[in-house]
């Protein structure tokens, strides 16, 4: 192919790629399926590959994440980063409405919103291209998080139609309920503490360091406020509204995300409307906003010392019942960790019906003071799960004890354990207690471990209950014929789960270590531990010192990996399943090509196409190994910007042959 027709087909690809994205993620229409999807995506990929130059930043390509950012540059705002008042009162509301009026002559218009529950976020946009995003920070100057939003698949890179040529659009990032669920789940299947809200996890997500993993994060976005100097629109209404030609996911007037209103009445409805409705939409709003619309109205209002004149929020209180609490049950994880849970007398709040609430650890039950009987308030923010807040002391009853902590595990009776430092107590009895061994199971053959198809989770409690399995190596020595003896098992159903079975022996190392179910070992910690050990053995033997050495690996995670290749039943688990036939090595994994095959290859500085990391994986998939340091045993150097003086100078001396990415890249494309 030549460069002209490269270059044509880069172009075409995005506009096509970019167009299924927006329909996706903005309007939720899917024009095609993910295979197609996909295939489009590979195809653009390996045509900027073998064309960098061509090579976009704000390709489709980059939302998945590229290089690590180091530091949060600070950057200060063209247009300072404003809070709005807040309210929890109607009269209140009221009397802003009054005075707002008294400050100009013509009738106001007013906007209202809803106030999303995320982190403020300014994007800055040049000649149609995605080019900074900055936090808020102080008002005055904010955080560059550019490569993290860059991933957030409802922000446009490219935009379409009559855009201003520069100008910043301000909104909400956060995360909806779907995502911050999944990840939770996520979280509690490798022994993770679980994360508090999805505001505070939108907001963690956004300050981290690898964009790869904010890109997996699923964050989500609505654009509320343009920002520019030569805007062509009278009201802010309209040019919400019209940023939507643009690309932007702006509030819905259908949905009455967003509503002209003329009278304060209006108003009024408008929040007990989504006071009533916000538990039914998917992310969380902690109250609405209620904006003048016309921008010459604004201007003549102008600014308190933090806020606009313009701009007001009413709050949503947290709706806050009282209940009685009947006992305390006990929920045993897969990694063994206790959570107490409170089993209450079922109570109304926010349209859903509680009669559970978790209390997450021993020193929750201690911050209530909770006892016996106790009547509690539980609470509903704009948060999913509700929670206890309190105690009712008044209804305290007369001798009623205090609650304590259980002292044995609820399942197997093992005495349990708390380590210093740690929030959660733990049942040690790995090995027989019963939902630690079924939950280590269903980890085993999930989606993203071993995949393993014609298994689901009854299915596991039942073989589990028959006695057939009680680790995961039993799986590979199932035989048809006990199966059909089982309850509800036709040959059918049997002949799909053995392939299953068989096939997972495919999987490679990576997911079978993640499906191991190592504590604190989740799918990137796996990744990263595979890369840097090439098989299980060397794994087992490596010292603390190398593991922390690894990129993302913190004491933590070496002390659970090292305690785990301790224990002598593991071990023995290892071995069998090596026996059966699963995949601990990286050696037999298959390769891209074999164009780097014994090559060691350094690499040093930055690039413009790749991430090193991106860089060191095409290494390793075309048969390759990466080098630290420049030494005769290495055939190249990569050098790209900034590379070590002290690694060009060595590689010049030794001869070592200094190529630059785009080199790199002929190399493996064959
Ligand atoms: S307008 C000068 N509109 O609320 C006014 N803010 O306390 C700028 N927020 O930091 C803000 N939804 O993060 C505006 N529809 C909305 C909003 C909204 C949420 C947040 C925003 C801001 C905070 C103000």
């Amino acid at each position: 192919m030549n460069q002209e027709v490269a270059r044509e087909r880069i172009l075409e690809l995005s506009i096509e790629i970019n167009h299924y994205n927006h329909s996706y993620y903005i309007d939720n229409i899917s024009l095609i399926n993910d295979f197609e999807f996909d295939l489009l995506l590979k195809e653009l990929e390996s045509l900027e590959l073998a064309f960098p130059q061509f090579a976009s930043v704000n390709s489709p390509t980059k939302r998945v994440g590229g290089d690590i950012t180091k530091k949060f540059d600070s950057v200060v705002h063209r247009f300072p980063m404003l809070s709005l008042g807040n309210t929890y009162s109607e009269d209140e509301i009221l009397e802003w409405a009054i005075r707002a009026q008294k400050l100009v002559t013509e009738p106001i218009q007013f906007v209202c919103e809803l106030k999303y529950d995320g982190v403020a976020i300014g994007i800055r946009y040049k000649d149609g291209a995605f080019s900074q995003a900055v936090t808020r920070g102080d008002g005055e100057k904010g955080e560059d998080v550019t490569n993290n939003v860059r991933t957030i698949r409802s922000i446009p890179l490219q935009l379409s139609n009559d855009f201003p040529q520069d100008f910043e659009i301000r909104g909400e990032i956060f995360m909806p309920h779907q995502q911050f669920q999944r990840i939770n789940e996520e979280r509690e299947a490798i022994g993770e503490n679980l994360f508090a809200n999805p505001r505070n996890t939108a907001s963690g997500t956004l300050k981290m360091h690898d964009p790869k993993v904010v890109a997996e994060r699923g964050l989500d976005s609505y654009l509320y406020g343009i920002y520019g100097h030569e805007l062509m629109d009278q009201g802010h209404y309209e040019s919400v509204l019209h940023a939507a030609n643009w690309g932007f996911k702006t509030p819905n007037p259908e949905k009455r995300f967003i509503e002209k209103i003329q009278n304060v009445e209006g108003i009024m409805d408008f929040i007990r409307y989504w006071d009533n409705e916000r538990s039914n939409l998917p992310f969380d709003i902690d109250g609405v906003v209620i904006k003048v619309n016309n921008y010459q109205q604004q201007k003549l209002m102008g600014f308190t010392a933090k806020s606009p004149r313009w701009a007001t929020s009413f709050k949503f209180k947290a709706k806050r019942v009282e209940t009685s609490l009947v006992e305390i049950s006990y929920q045993v994880g897969r990694t063994g960790s206790i959570t107490p849970v409170a089993n209450l007398m079922p109570v109304v709040i926010g349209g859903t019906t509680v009669k559970r609430a978790s209390l997450h650890n021993a020193d929750q039950i201690q911050k209530l003071f909770l006892h016996e009987n106790d009547t509690v308030f539980l609470e509903k923010g704009g948060e999913i799960i509700p929670k206890i807040v309190g105690v009712n002391l008044d209804k305290r009853i007369g001798m009623a004890k205090p609650i304590q902590f259980i002292t044995h595990c609820p399942e197997c009776s093992y005495l349990l354990v708390r380590s210093e430092g740690e929030a959660n107590h733990y049942c040690p009895n790995d090995g027989a207690c019963p939902p630690q061994v079924k939950g280590k199971i269903q980890h085993f053959i999930s989606r993203k471990a071993m995949n393993i198809d014609g298994l689901g989770e009854e299915t596991i409690e039942l073989l589990f209950r028959k006695g057939l399995i009680r680790d995961i190596s039993d799986l590979y020595v199932l035989k048809a014929d006990d199966l059909l003896q089982l309850d509800r098992m036709a040959e059918k159903s049997v002949a799909a789960m053995l392939t299953g079975i068989e096939l997972s022996k495919n999987t490679n190392f990576e997911r079978v270590l993640f499906g191991l179910g190592i504590r604190y070992v989740g799918e990137t910690v796996a990744k990263k531990l595979t890369k840097a050990f090439k098989d299980i053995d060397v794994l087992k033997c490596a010292s603390y010192d190398q593991l922390i050495e690894v990129e993302e690996i913190g004491e933590k995670i070496a002390i659970s990996v090292i305690d785990f290749f301790s224990i002598e039943t593991n071990s023995d688990l290892i071995e069998r399943l090596k026996k059966v036939g699963l995949c601990f090595t990286k050696e037999n994994e298959v390769l891209d090509s074999t164009a780097l095959l014994d090559k060691t290859i350094v690499i040093s500085g930055s690039f413009s196409v790749f991430s090193r990391d991106e860089l060191k994986e095409l290494i390793e998939k075309n048969g390759g190994k990466v080098g630290s340091s420049v030494s005769s045993n290495s055939d190249y150097l990569v050098a790209g910007e900034n590379v070590g003086p002290a690694k060009l100078k060595k590689a010049t001396t030794i001869g070592v042959k200094i190529i630059s990415e785009e080199e790199f890249v002929k190399l493996i494309s064959l």
